[in-house]
């Protein structure tokens, strides 16, 4: 054994007592773990955003980029929550996942009980489960009907109100663009990939040609009619027509990938893309405008599909009070104003659509506020834990359609029934 001198012996001690003093300044100073699903500039957003929660409390935030797909990203956390993965502190959760995640975090009603007092009463109630507050809301979603005002009126056209109009305008347009040397034009761009994007889209067609959303609110199932049939048929005419055939692989970020090179008509997009289409690189920067999406069938109400995203704490986060102080922060005024202003996000504190910068900056939000206080839920809340099972039945019934295998009107009796199989006696 080695000797140890008593000189030794004393700055080993002060070494030692040094390394407590710095793992205590580093165990206060926590690293809090953010899953999130990344689009456009997200990354670089988010450090912005989190940035003064940083300064304020010493922590730092990492982000866990999850993929763009909203059911990929579910495929994901569920993994992860099974196994009690202790290394995510925060998760980014879509407005759908409610009563499906509910167990799994953290119940924010009391923490939160006074910022919430600022949004909107109806998105809050649509994170809380059972009394149970599970996620705070970052910001809500309504897509929007995204049209080039310079191509409208190049070929003296209107802004379609009816899906039948847009059918019409948009062949128009993209031909004559063709015709004149503009190859890569397409009419119309949206989301056909087989995924929940396609069941906002689906559920949009249906709703506004009058044919109902395919599981009420009451849980009956009402897919098997008329209308959502024409709705169906007429999407169904757009791939390869006004539509690339690629169309039916696309997600948003195709979607306007197409749309902010300048190719496309129309596009079916969430606000997001509008501070996107608007930068500084954008070649169609100030070449569009915004409306609500069609009517069909002789309908005369539009749908938009509420969408939005909240924020949970795990319950495995072994972070949990430094965890729910950034959740606050991120669903509280500053954030919300950020990411509105960054990201063209809508926020769902009441007052920030009364906010004078916000409304100069991206007036796509104030404008907004009507739509997506009248967006149509998807059926998260009947259908309950079933929900992620149930709208990959209706996005595969729409693919299915879209692909031309097998009718609407064959599709849409099939769905009915593996959903009725599916809910049994209820939901
Ligand atoms: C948007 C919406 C979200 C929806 C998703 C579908 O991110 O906010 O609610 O599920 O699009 O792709």
């Amino acid at each position: 054994m080695t000797k140890i001198s008593n000189g030794m012996r004393t700055s080993v001690g002060v070494i030692a007592g040094l390394a407590l003093t710095l793992m205590a300044g580093i165990s206060n100073a926590a690293e809090i773990s953010v899953a999130s699903g990344i689009t456009g500039n997200g990354v670089e957003n988010f450090k912005k955003i989190v940035a003064p929660w940083e300064k304020e409390t010493g922590h730092t935030v990492k982000l866990v980029p999850m993929p763009a797909s909203t059911t990929d990203q579910f495929g994901q956390y569920r993994l992860w929550l099974a196994a009690a993965n202790a290394d995510i502190d925060l998760y980014s959760t879509d407005v759908i996942w409610a009563p499906q995640l509910a167990d799994q975090f953290i119940d924010l009603a009391e923490p939160a009980a006074e910022l919430m007092k600022s949004h909107f009463p109806s998105i809050v109630e649509s994170q809380t489960v059972n009394g149970k507050l599970v996620a705070l809301p970052l910001y809500t979603d309504a897509p929007a009907l995204y049209y080039r005002k310079d191509l409208l009126e190049k070929h003296g056209a209107e802004v379609p109100t009816t899906w039948e109009e847009l059918t019409t305008t948009a062949k128009i347009v993209q031909d004559k663009e063709r015709a004149a040397g503009n190859g890569d034009m397409w009419g119309f761009v949206w989301q056909g990939n087989a995924y929940e994007g396609l069941t906002c889209n689906g559920l949009e067609w249906i709703k506004s040609f009058g044919g109902g959303q395919i599981v009420e609110p009451d849980g009956s199932i009402s897919i098997n009619n008329e209308k959502a049939i024409a709705a169906l048929e007429l999407a169904a005419s757009w791939p390869g027509a006004i539509s690339p055939e690629g169309v039916l692989a696309y997600q948003e970020e195709e979607a306007r990938g197409v749309w902010q090179t300048g190719n496309a008509v129309f596009m079916r997009n969430w606000p997001y893309a509008y501070r996107l289409g608007n930068g500084e690189d954008s070649p169609v920067k100030g070449l569009f405008g915004v409306t609500t999406l069609p009517t069909g069938g002789g309908h005369d109400t539009s749908a938009a599909t509420l969408g939005g995203w909240n924020i949970a704490v795990s319950k495995y986060s072994t972070q949990q009070e430094a965890a729910v102080s950034l959740a606050l922060y991120l669903a509280g005024p500053e954030a919300q104003k950020k990411r509105a202003l960054l990201a063209s996000q809508l926020p769902t504190i009441v007052s920030l659509y009364d906010d004078a910068e916000i409304a100069a900056e991206q007036p796509i939000i104030p404008q907004w506020k009507d739509v997506f206080l009248q967006a149509v839920p998807r059926p998260s809340a009947p259908t309950k834990s079933s929900y992620n099972e149930v709208s990959s039945l209706f996005w595969s019934a729409f693919h299915d359609t879209l692909s031309g295998n097998g009718s609407a009107a064959e599709n849409l009796e099939l769905l009915e029934a593996e959903l009725t199989d599916l809910r049994g006696d209820s939901w």
